[in-house]
């Protein structure tokens, strides 16, 4: 069997919705301090919905192809759906990662986050600190 599904193979290949957004609602910078991959959210955010989403990764292949499937799987959702998003959901999506390469869906769930915290802060809107445990929570193997 291959080491990767033909589904991480195309996301690698042709991320989606990668770049930038200027001015967003929301931006999220995350790193795993054993590997230093890092990875860039940036949500647009109207009504609570998030109408547009792009990312950066600086990191592995497994890294670009998780950030590209969890934007798809956030596009056009209610943030509180978002905020649900795991890095089990993404590597499903993805038809599953190797064992070694899970910890780089993190990295994606944790990007998230950390936008949508962001987002929360600069519209002073409450929220519950469980929600976000301290990031960079990446340097032990999940
Ligand atoms: Fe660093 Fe994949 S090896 S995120």
């Amino acid at each position: 069997m291959a080491l990767y599904s033909e589904k991480v193979m195309d996301h690698f290949r042709h991320p989606r919705n990668v770049g930038v957004i200027e001015n967003a609602s929301g931006v999220g910078e995350v790193g795993n301090a054993k590997c230093g991959d890092i990875m860039t959210m940036y949500l647009q955010i109207e009504n609570d919905i998030i109408t547009d989403v792009k990312f950066e990764t600086f990191g592995c292949g497994s890294a670009i192809a998780s950030s590209s499937m969890a934007t798809e799987l956030i596009k056009g959702k209610p943030v509180s759906e978002a905020l649900q998003l795991t890095n089990k959901a993404v590597a499903e999506a993805l038809d599953g990662l190797p064992a070694h390469k899970l910890h780089c869906s993190v990295l994606a769930e944790e990007a998230i986050k950390s936008a949508l915290k962001d987002y929360y802060d600069k519209n002073g809107i409450a929220y519950d600190a469980a929600l976000f445990p301290a990031e960079n929570c990446c340097d032990h193997d999940h």
